[in-house]
């Protein structure tokens, strides 16, 4: 891991070390640091992608609430999935005084440039859920695992097709995620990373030859590209009698893109389709048994994890890290801490998203 070059003298801690040097006080530093909990602990910007999309907004929400449980002013941002929009929120963020930045970035390769003032005036910045590239200022990095995201889903396809003792051959195609969003290929190299010595054998057909990422990824994730490219592919290659057997979908948001497709020109037998996220239409979906699984990852953790560095940042602690050497963003690897996603279908969803608190039954009804 490369060491990031600088590291963080709280704010408060500053403050408090002052006061207790200049006035003779004799208060310890907890007491001190729970005076500065008084006055609040500085202010946060979070800059989330688009409130239109379930998991960004269910994100910002998370972390509003859990920042200022914690005695933080949030000022929350969401950029309508545009990344110019994100970059002028953050530069107006770095100049009204937030003290620390969390952001899930629209475009990763896009903030480098917005950020090298944070950097300048210290102001720590943690990449959320997706990682910022190319940028010195981003201090650490609060995901997923992301790669494990897709080998659950080729596993699962693997395995629902039995792909070790049947003989094939089956069809399938892949719908994969932004190629502006540094996860988007983790889920594709985790996923084709089990599925690829199928497709070698031909026992798994790609009936379109669509395979390499470029080519599959869906940009800005967005539903209606996933199903106009779903259709383009159901009317060249599979508006005869041939069966699609799997659907590779990388999130829920393409899942329910291909959804739409299929319902709307496919005659076949229902094939596989994966997906990711557990939105509210994609459990729906699951229940009518028309998504096979999605992955369950559960935001209020990622915000809880999130929360913890902030405050480690902010006073002076260790923040939570599980990993130092997967993401490296061009400047070295950003110390990270990884979540672990889970597998959710139609009989464990209850369990998962309702027992839980995640949704309640009406929610999915
Ligand atoms: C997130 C996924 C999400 C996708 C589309 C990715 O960066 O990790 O959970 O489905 O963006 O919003």
């Amino acid at each position: 891991m490369k060491k990031r070059l600088w590291r963080f003298i709280p704010v408060t801690a500053i403050v408090v070390s002052m006061l207790a040097g200049c006035s003779g006080f004799t208060s310890s530093y907890s007491e001190l640091e729970g005076a500065a909990f008084g006055f609040g602990n500085g202010k946060v910007g979070v800059s989330m992608p688009a409130q239109e999309l379930q998991r960004w907004n269910q994100d910002g929400s998370n972390i509003q609430a859990d920042l200022e449980k914690a005695g933080y002013e949030v000022d929350l941002r969401f950029a309508s999935n545009d990344a110019e929009t994100q970059i002028s929120q953050i530069k107006d963020m770095i100049e009204s005084d937030c003290e620390l930045l969390v952001i899930a970035p629209v475009n990763g390769d896009s903030l480098a440039e917005v950020l090298a003032p944070a950097r300048d005036k210290g102001i720590p910045v943690i990449a959320y859920d997706r990682l910022i590239k190319n940028s010195e200022a981003v201090s650490y990095y609060a995901t997923f695992d992301n790669y494990m995201v897709g080998t659950k889903q080729g596993e699962y396809i693997r395995d629902k097709l039995d792909l070790d003792n049947a003989a094939g051959p089956f069809y399938m195609e892949i719908v994969a995620g932004d190629s502006a969003d540094n996860n988007a290929i983790y889920f594709y190299n985790g996923a084709m990373d089990v599925l690829t010595p199928y497709i070698n054998e031909d026992k798994l057909v790609v009936k379109s030859g669509q395979t390499d990422f470029e080519t599959v990824a869906t940009d800005k994730w967005s539903t209606q590209a996933a199903q106009d490219r779903m259709d383009a592919l159901i009317s060249e290659y599979y508006a005869d009698s041939m069966d699609l057997s799997a659907v590779l979908c990388a999130s829920d948001s393409v899942a329910l893109g291909v959804e739409k497709s299929l319902e709307a020109n496919y005659t076949g037998t229902w094939p596989i389709i994966t997906g990711q996220d557990c939105d509210i239409a994609n459990v729906k979906n699951m229940i009518a048994g028309k998504q096979s699984m999605s992955i369950f990852k559960d935001t209020r953790i990622l915000s809880a994890k999130t929360v913890e560095m902030v405050d480690a940042i902010m006073h002076g602690g260790e923040p939570p890290i599980n990993d130092t050497d997967t993401y490296d963003n061009g400047t070295g690897a950003v110390p990270a801490y990884l979540c672990e996603p889970v597998f959710a279908d139609v009989n464990n969803y209850k369990k998962l998203l309702i027992d839980s608190g995640y949704y309640t039954e009406s929610d999915i009804e």
